[in-house]
This record gives structure tokens, C-alpha cells and sequence, in this order.
């Protein structure tokens, strides 16, 4: 027996998703939004898509600059990954506010985060719009790993929940 969920409650009980700071915007107007709203959407070429809300700040710099960082912290940055989803970087310079650190990307403008351990430089190829979220869909140009980067302390996040992954099971 199953028990009927509306369409809304059933996609709580997706499991958890990976968690990312995505970078917009230039200089010292560039912005940190968190998603969990992140996939790859191509292997070959490799794209990466992220939905984003039209009433973030970060949906108008992604607009305005058509490129963006993906950048992937480890389960010692979830403070950062709370912080950078509890404010809006129109009022706030995220980098500043969270002590994170700007690093110049190699094939963009938009900077990344020094202190995540995977950044993937990408420039938008198109955005879709989808319910109440936008999937703003990139190629990815330039991708860059720290050497003790560890895929299994990314941080997972859905339906309320911060996790890392579990088991490996094959
Ligand atoms: C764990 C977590 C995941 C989030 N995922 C998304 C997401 O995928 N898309 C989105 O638009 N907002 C998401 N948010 C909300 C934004 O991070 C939050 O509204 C943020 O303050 C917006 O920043 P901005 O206005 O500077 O762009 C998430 C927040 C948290 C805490």
C-alpha cells in the first residue's frame, strides 16, 4: 500500500541533492547565491545548469553577465552554505560578510571561491524558464580541483536537510 502524497509533497521525498555556491556578477558587485537546484545537463560537451529564483539578486547579475562559477564546498563550509542562502547579496558582499575569498577564474570574469575545493568556470548557453525557477544552462570552459578535494564530503541538501553522501554501494 502507498500512501497519496499531492504533486507538491511528493518532490520532498526526492532524496538530497548536491549543494553549491554559484558565483555571478564582476569585481566587487560579484555575488554568492546557494543551490541545490544544480545538474549536469551534457557529458560531452559538459554542461552544468542551475535553477535560479527571478527574485534573487543573483538572477539579475546572471542576466546581466551571462557567466557563472560553480563552486563546491565540503561539509566544513555548511555555515558558509547557510549563509550565502540567508541573505541577499543586494544588500550584502557575501565574499566580505563569510570570509570567503575571490578567486580570479581563468576563462571568465565572474571569480570563484578559494575556499571550495572543485570550481567549474562556465558562460551561459541558454536559460529556460520553468515554474518558479529559471534553469540558466552553461558550457563548462575551465574546471579546477585542490588536491585533497573529496567528492564523499560534498554537502547534500533537500526537504529541510543538510547531509553528506553515505555508503558506497557499487
Ligand atoms: C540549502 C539551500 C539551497 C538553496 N537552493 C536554491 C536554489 O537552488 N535556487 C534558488 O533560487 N535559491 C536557492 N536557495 C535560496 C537562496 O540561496 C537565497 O534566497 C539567497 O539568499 C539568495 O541570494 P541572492 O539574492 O544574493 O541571489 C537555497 C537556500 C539554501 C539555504
Amino acid at each position: 500500500m502507498k500512501e497519496n502524497l499531492s504533486p507538491s509533497d511528493g518532490i520532498k521525498f526526492l532524496p538530497h541533492f548536491p549543494t553549491v555556491l554559484i558565483g555571478s556578477g564582476t569585481g566587487n558587485n560579484s555575488n554568492l547565491i546557494t543551490a541545490a537546484m544544480v545538474h549536469v545537463f551534457s557529458i560531452s560537451p559538459p554542461m552544468i545548469g542551475t535553477g535560479i529564483a527571478p527574485e534573487r539578486h543573483s538572477f539579475e547579475l546572471l542576466e546581466e553577465h551571462e557567466e557563472f562559477t560553480v563552486n563546491v564546498p565540503e561539509k566544513d563550509m555548511l555555515e558558509e552554505v547557510k549563509d550565502c542562502g540567508s541573505v541577499s547579496g543586494e544588500e550584502h558582499d557575501k565574499f566580505e560578510e563569510f570570509d570567503l575569498t575571490r578567486e580570479q577564474s581563468k576563462e571568465i570574469l565572474v571569480p570563484g571561491v578559494k575556499e571550495c575545493g572543485l570550481i567549474l568556470e562556465c558562460e551561459l548557453e541558454k536559460q529556460v524558464k520553468t515554474g518558479d525557477h529559471n534553469w540558466f544552462v552553461g558550457n563548462v570552459v575551465n574546471a579546477k580541483k585542490k588536491q585533497n578535494y573529496q567528492r564523499k564530503e560534498g554537502i547534500l541538501y533537500w526537504g529541510g536537510e543538510f547531509r553528506i553522501p553515505g555508503e558506497l554501494l557499487d
